[in-house]
């Protein structure tokens, strides 16, 4: 595992140097070309419904890649898919994810608040479970999960996003129906976690 995360860790270092997450779009363009999103991910980035992710304060070389990533049909959604494929040029996705990330940090719709697994929660995302070799999320994805560092685009903000969401993804990882994390990073992860891992760590993070 530890092997594996240092060559993950290599792998982010050619994404970056490939300009795959630069930002450098314009937000009051985005404003207006991102009308269309905003029916699902709303005006200002807090999405309509707890399925839905929020994209409010996301690192915008993220959005990009998971833009370009359901348009190229590594990463599939019924309902995502078609939209992305709307998006006319790169620059004007450049421009989206500049309108979205410079929103106010994300807040989960339904904010967790079970105490118990909050705390059970902080305790796997800080540390993981040495048990199965599970890697402390805090480690790639940050501080209350806010991402590792402004200038690092690979790890997503996931802290204050919608539970439903997060259970999902981490369900779809698991399964591996969704397999567009670098190096398979994610997959490994989520392949390590029980139901109630993944209940009581995204408890926790929708609780941000
Ligand atoms: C009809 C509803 C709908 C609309 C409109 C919509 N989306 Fe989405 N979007 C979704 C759903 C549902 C998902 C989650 C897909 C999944 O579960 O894999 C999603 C996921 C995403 C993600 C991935 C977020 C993450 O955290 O990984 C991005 C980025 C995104 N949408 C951007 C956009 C942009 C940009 C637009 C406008 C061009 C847009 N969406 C319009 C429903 C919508
Ligand atoms: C070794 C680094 C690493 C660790 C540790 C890690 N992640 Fe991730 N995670 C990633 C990367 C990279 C992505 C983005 C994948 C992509 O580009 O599609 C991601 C994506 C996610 C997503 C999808 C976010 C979205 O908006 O769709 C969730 C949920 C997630 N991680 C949860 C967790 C949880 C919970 C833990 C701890 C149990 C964890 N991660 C630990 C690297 C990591």
């Amino acid at each position: 595992m530890i092997r594996k995360i240092f060559s993950t860790v290599a792998v982010m270092a050619l994404l970056s140097a490939a300009g795959g997450v630069q930002a450098g779009g314009d937000p009051e363009a985005g404003f207006e070309k991102s009308a269309l999103c905003h029916g699902c991910h709303g005006e200002q980035g807090q999405a309509i419904a707890p399925n839905f992710p929020n994209l409010a304060s996301q690192k915008p070389g993220y959005i990009v890649k998971q833009v370009t990533d359901f348009q190229k049909n590594l990463r599939y959604n019924d309902t995502m898919s078609p939209m992305a494929l709307s998006i006319a040029s790169k620059e004007d996705l450049y421009d989206i994810a500049a309108y979205f990330s410079s929103q106010k940090p994300m807040k989960a719709m339904i904010p967790g608040s079970d105490e118990k697994l909050i705390k059970k929660g902080k305790e796997i995302f800080e540390k993981g479970n040495p048990r199965t070799g599970l890697y402390g999320c805090i480690n790639c994805h940050g501080v209350k999960g806010r991402g590792k560092s402004p200038s690092n685009q690979v790890f997503p903000v996931i802290g204050g996003q919608n539970k439903d969401y997060l259970v999902a993804q981490l369900q779809n990882f698991r399964s591996g129906d969704r397999k567009n994390d670098p190096a398979g990073m994610m997959g490994d992860i989520a392949k390590r976690m029980s139901d109630a891992e993944i209940d009581a760590v995204t408890e926790y993070l929708s609780s941000l």
